[in-house]
């Protein structure tokens, strides 16, 4: 009666023990001790089944070209882009759209399904655009792929700018992206901001700045960002993705300018391993954190995910498509470690990212779409100290991929040989 069964899954809202069912690559059915047959079972053995990562911030263009022409060898944003610029008359459709497909390889191996890519549309001949339009297609049968047209090197700033976003959304790029504070002048900034939302507007498409990426405390662009979201009416279809500059503001200031974001309803994305490597580089010490105000966000309603934003690029060597890394790094850096801020960190590369991308039929419930993702844990606390192993992939009810679990054998005398990293669990939940 059911095409699959997952049994005795524990879910991320705190059931434990339950079966799905899954019949024409939906979710029919979630329930205790599931009656009925099917032609696939997965058996869960009381660990964590969740629905899939969701990397709401990406850099799809540039993944995977580290070293491509040189390294970074400061490790700094103004040499990434330094490097990038370098980087793109040499890019050929090819070569991304084959480092492309590669890191999907590696996201769906790590049960991210959904990712909102950046392409940067600041090259006369558009290949970026072209390249991701094509990955797009490839990789629809198992990930979503959303396309942000992002004028890198500034939307008033750079010659051509203007003309070159428009014709990118007309190439059927999805959302319209800016970056205000790379502008010559705040004014500048605030400038584009306008522009930008009114061309959403005018074309009915959502928005997603790159939005006051510096740790200058008067970087007011999220400000405009949320007067301009309610004048055109935008609630609900802005995200301000970095706000680093809120990290290093006024608090008198920051109490009001949250309310204006939770007013327009932008939804926050924070970037917690690209924040915390790339702001505070002209500190000494103390050194800032850099990552916006997440707890204060979420307090205040706002809602809230974490993106990866990069994965072996001109501006971070390392990551692995694995969103419990981006979740333990935002754990850390916010600092979010009570109990309630552990489990926050898990939904904010889960339903708070698929919230911000705006997706439908995702989650754990009756009707959704089948994508699950099945993880050596017990619960999202343990998944995020874990960066858990994904021992299966579920796409529509079709297993995309699987793992071994992750066991390791001992040779000592007197303890147990064979140890499962998932079997250390806290002396009680409080
Ligand atoms: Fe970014």
């Amino acid at each position: 009666m059911f095409d699959g069964l997952v049994r005795n899954a524990n879910l991320p809202d705190g059931r434990k023990g339950v079966d799905i069912g899954i019949r024409d690559g939906r979710i029919a059915a979630i329930e205790m001790a599931l009656p009925g047959e099917a032609a696939t079972v997965i058996e869960a053995r009381g660990q964590l089944v969740s629905p899939p990562f969701v990397d709401p911030h990406f850099h799809m263009d540039a993944t995977l070209s580290l070293g491509l022409p040189r390294m970074n060898r400061s490790g700094t944003l103004l040499e990434g882009i330094a490097l990038w610029g370098e980087l793109k008359p040499i890019l050929t459709v090819e070569a991304m759209v084959e480092r492309a497909l590669r890191y999907c390889d590696l996201a769906v191996s790590r049960g991210l399904l959904f990712i909102r890519s950046h392409v940067d549309v600041s090259d006369p001949t558009l290949r970026t655009a072209e390249a991701m339009i094509e990955v797009r297609r490839r990789v629809k049968p198992y990930i979503d792929l959303q396309l942000v047209a992002f004028p890198q090197d500034g939307y008033l700033r750079s010659p051509g700018a203007v003309d070159l976003l428009a014709r990118s959304l007309d190439m059927g790029l999805d959302i319209v992206g800016g970056i205000p504070h790379f502008e010559r002048t705040m004014a500048d900034g605030a400038a584009s901001v306008e522009a930008l939302c009114r061309i959403a507007a005018d074309r009915g498409l959502p928005v997603d700045m790159h939005c006051d990426e510096t740790d200058d405390p008067l970087s007011r662009h999220i400000e405009t960002l949320a007067a301009e979201t309610v004048r055109f009416g935008l609630q609900g279809r802005v995200a301000g993705s970095h706000l680093t500059s809120m990290h290093s503001m006024d608090n008198y200031y920051v109490s009001k300018l949250i309310a204006l974001i939770a007013e327009a309803g932008i939804d926050v994305i924070a970037n917690p391993l690209i924040n915390i490597t790339l702001q505070g580089r002209h500190d000494t010490y103390p050194k800032r954190r850099g990552m916006t105000r997440v707890p204060e966000l979420l307090a205040a309603g706002v809602n809230v995910a974490f993106g990866h934003d990069c994965v072996m690029d001109p501006w971070y060597a390392l990551g692995s498509g694995d969103m419990l890394e981006v979740a333990s790094m935002a754990a850390h850096v916010a600092p979010m470690t009570s109990r309630e801020g552990l489990r926050s960190v898990f939904d904010a590369v889960t339903v708070n990212a698929a919230k911000a991308m705006r997706l439908d039929g995702y989650g754990l419930h009756v009707g959704a779409e089948a994508d699950l993702v099945l993880l050596q844990a017990r619960d999202p606390i343990e998944a995020v100290r874990l960066k858990a192993n994904r021992l299966a992939v579920l796409k529509g009810g079709r297993l995309v991929a699987s793992a071994e679990p992750r066991l390791s054998t001992l040779r000592l005398d007197g303890r147990p040989e064979r140890i499962d990293e998932a079997a250390y669990a806290p002396a009680a939940e409080a």
